[in-house]
């Protein structure tokens, strides 16, 4: 593949040179999506050439059978993986009888623009056939934000050098397959093919978990830009429906078809009436035209950008980069259904299953609180908090016992689906992320009824698991955590991990300190939560017994804690004393190799550093930084974004932009050799990150009061962000001069800005 052909631009991705090589790269970058649904910037007409398919519906999965070569106990009996969802977009073309595809012709004039501002995918090109018919073709494409089971095209055909036929033939193809499964199996079975005058839709059902989902298109035509009828032929196969429309142009002329479709599912409706509801949608979307869907969606577009967005100036690369982060995940999360996440490929790829990790609780939540109202970060606890028994579930499975939770690594809905023993078992730091969630959204926001009404019981199942995890050791005279991987998975089965420790203590320290709150500021659902858990004031003494006497690998002589026991047997060599050529080592070296080897895939002591900040002093941020930096090799997308907001906050600012680089275009410039795959999504909050609390310096700080500490970085002439506190909207610039505040709101606030209070009024400017 070639790196670096998207042009520079604010606002759009852009590709202007067809190159069978980018296709599948361009597919990822290129996606388009809702939130609810989403898919890769696959073409519309057939191509025979190497492509990668994929349109995805939100929440519907296939969970398909563990096979593993040595079973061990505990293991999930399925894992769950997002499916290809049936194909709507679909229009095969022919000039004068010879089909047009990309592969065969001689293609010029090629432009595909996703733009982010407005929300919509376009691509214009001439392609010359076999037969020497020439055409140029404008094709427009979005899935709306506004009604959010539709989607809708425009695709027009120039006859440039010949009067003849084109024919157009939409379809709904339900006959398709995930890229990455190694099974012959359909996952859709199909139970009926409507057919009607320019409509028509497919209701299929996933094998196994039935979900049902009706999958309709409608379409019209216009020849020169006037609307005409056309008469229609149907084709019915076993799981596609095509409806194929001929005609008549001279030189010149310009052949249109609109295309109308929608997903309806059974996860919100009834299955009797999938079919009607999928065809009222795509009746309403043809009635009130493209150029009108159109415009709505750049009005919910627009609005989103209006709390979301961040302005770069003097670096265009650094501009589109960041944009194209908020785009990605406000295309596949917009937290109006508590039933769906952010899975790490968002809709843009199928690796990582679709599923939740981590991720969501860990990067993910800052990016949604700051840029949208509470509830949005609300959904995403909600998601957690509804799938709770299932973590108790899992860890009994485990031989876990009163109440104790341990939540997957990965999930679909609530059941464990990873099934590589040294994560599924050892990687349990993610459950101290999924309480670590709960409280940066309570210090952020301030909503503790979160806590009172839900969050409590999942605060107590998981210092339970801790309370349980953890074993006294008699050498050591203090509460080990065994057998366990860190966020760094080129470790595994290590002894006290720094930050699983750190976690596990923290998370029975803030479970004991919400109980106090709860018990006094709200009595009943004291009592409700108390009874429903069977919680005894005597097992917390037991849990702060383990968070009292926790240990921590430390070394003296670095004054540095250690990732983990025995940390320093290792060869510490720094990464910039690596070869280029074994670079990543993931791909370089055998597994072997990089376990006993002293490199960190991504920050794992740092991203406890950086989680509780506060607790450590600047001196001991640096030490620890200039400890783990250079041994890092950053081959987590998660990572980067970490030591950015670090560098900055020990006021390392080149260090941070270095890092800032290699997450905002992570994907746009392909670092990790992988974009055909899919972006990385969930890392996108993380760059989002990386300006706001690394840059911008915003912290919210335990007594509730909101901080900054802008810097800028000396490639940029000034940046700007807008933040959503507590309902009050401030927008912040920094240029390399000046640092201004605004508020949009009807209310003043306080805040501290480089360690000094300051007052910012209701529609005020400060100037500092
Ligand atoms: C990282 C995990 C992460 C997962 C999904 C892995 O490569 O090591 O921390 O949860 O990707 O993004």
């Amino acid at each position: 593949m070639n790196k670096n052909y998207i042009i520079p631009n604010e606002w759009s991705l852009i590709e202007d040179v067809f190159d069978d090589e980018n296709v599948k790269a361009s597919e990822s970058l290129f996606s388009i999506g809702n939130g609810a649904m989403g898919q890769r910037a696959n073409f519309e007409e057939n191509y025979s050439g190497a492509t990668f398919q994929g349109s995805y519906i939100g929440g519907i999965y296939y969970p398909d059978k563990t096979r593993v070569g040595w079973w061990k106990n505990g293991y999930p009996e399925y894992f769950a993986k997002v499916l290809n969802a049936p194909n709507w977009i679909g229009i095969h073309i022919k000039i004068n009888e010879t089909e047009l595809d990309l592969n065969t012709c001689k293609v010029s004039n090629f432009k595909r623009e996703l733009n982010m501002k407005e929300g919509w995918l376009s691509r214009s090109f001439v392609a010359q056939l076999t037969s020497g018919d020439k055409i140029e073709v404008h094709t427009k494409r979005f899935i709306s934000i506004d009604s959010n089971e539709t989607g809708a095209i425009e695709y027009h055909i120039k006859a440039l050098n010949f009067s003849g036929e084109i024919t157009f033939s939409p379809y709904v193809d339900a006959g398709i397959v995930n890229e990455d499964s190694n099974y012959d199996e359909y996952f859709w079975e199909i139970l009926e093919i409507i057919e009607g005058e320019n409509s028509g839709c497919i209701l299929s059902k996933t094998l196994k978990t039935e979900f049902h989902v009706s999958t309709a298109m409608q379409v019209a035509f216009a020849l020169n830009s006037k609307e005409i009828t056309l008469s229609q032929q149907t084709k019915v196969e076993d799981k596609k429906l095509t409806y194929t429309y001929k005609v008549s142009v001279n030189e010149g002329d310009t052949a249109s078809i609109y295309k109308y479709a929608s997903y309806t599912s059974s996860l919100n409706y009834k299955i009797e009436d999938l079919n009607a509801a999928a065809l009222s949608n795509v009746e309403n979307a043809n009635k009130l035209g493209f150029e009108a869907l159109l415009n709505t969606q750049i009005k919910s577009w627009e609005k989103i950008w209006s709390t979301a967005d961040i302005v770069i100036e003097g670096d265009v690369k650094a501009q589109q980069g960041i944009r194209f982060n908020i785009f990605q995940l406000n295309q596949t999360y917009l937290g109006t259904d508590a039933r769906l996440n952010i899975g790490p490929k968002g809709f843009t790829g199928e690796k990582y299953g679709g599923s939740t990790y981590w991720d969501t609780e860990a990067y993910c939540i800052p990016f949604y609180m700051a840029t949208k109202d509470a509830n949005v970060a609300k959904n995403l606890l909600m998601y957690r908090y509804n799938q709770l028994g299932k973590a108790i579930e899992n860890a009994e499975k485990l031989g876990f016992t009163n109440g104790a939770a341990l939540y997957p690594m990965v999930t679909m809905n609530g059941e464990e689906c990873h099934n590589e023993w040294e994560i599924t078992f050892e990687e349990i730091h993610r459950n101290g992320a999924m309480v670590y969630g709960i409280y940066n959204y309570v210090n952020y926001t301030q909503d503790f009824e979160y806590v009172v009404k839900n969050g409590l019981e999942v605060i107590i199942a998981i210092a339970r698991f801790w309370h349980q995890r953890a074993n006294f050791s008699e050498a050591k005279d203090k509460y080990v955590i065994l057998g366990v991987t860190g966020p760094n998975e080129y470790e595994n089965n290590v002894n006290n991990n720094f930050y699983t420790n750190y976690l596990a203590k923290w998370c029975i320290e803030y479970a004991v300190e919400c109980l106090n709150k709860v018990k006094h500021n709200y009595p009943e659902d004291f009592e409700r939560v108390i009874s429903k858990t069977n919680l005894k004031a005597q097992e917390t003494y037991k849990w702060l017994e383990v968070s009292d006497n926790m240990y921590f690998p430390f070394d003296e002589e670095k004054n540095v804690y250690l990732q983990q026991d025995g940390f320093l047997d290792k060869e510490l060599i720094p990464v910039k004393k690596l070869d280029k050529s074994q670079r990543p080592i993931n791909q370089k070296w055998s597994w072997d190799r990089i376990l006993r080897s002293c490199y960190i895939k991504q920050a794992d002591v740092l991203q406890g550093m950086f989680f509780f900040e506060d607790k450590f002093s600047k001196d001991e941020l640096k030490r620890h930084f200039d400890f783990y930096e250079p041994l890092t090799v950053h081959e987590s997308s998660l990572s980067p974004c970490v030591h950015s907001i670090l560098a900055a906050s020990i006021d390392r600012m080149p260090k941070a932009y270095e890092q800032y680089l290699r997450t905002a275009r992570l994907d746009l410039d392909d670092y990790n050799h992988e974009v055909h795959e899919g972006c990385h999504i969930t890392s996108m909050a993380g760059t989002w990150m990386s300006v706001v609390q690394g840059f911008g310096g915003m912290r919210v700080y335990e007594d509730g009061m909101l901080s900054f500490n802008p810097q800028i970085p000396q490639e940029w002439k000034s940046y700007s962000f807008t933040i959503n506190f507590r309902g009050t909207i401030i927008k912040v610039f920094k240029s390399q001069t000046t640092c201004k505040f605004f508020n949009e709101s009807g209310n003043q606030i306080k805040m501290f800005v480089n360690d000094k209070e300051v007052l910012l009024p209701s529609k005020e400017f400060v100037k500092l």
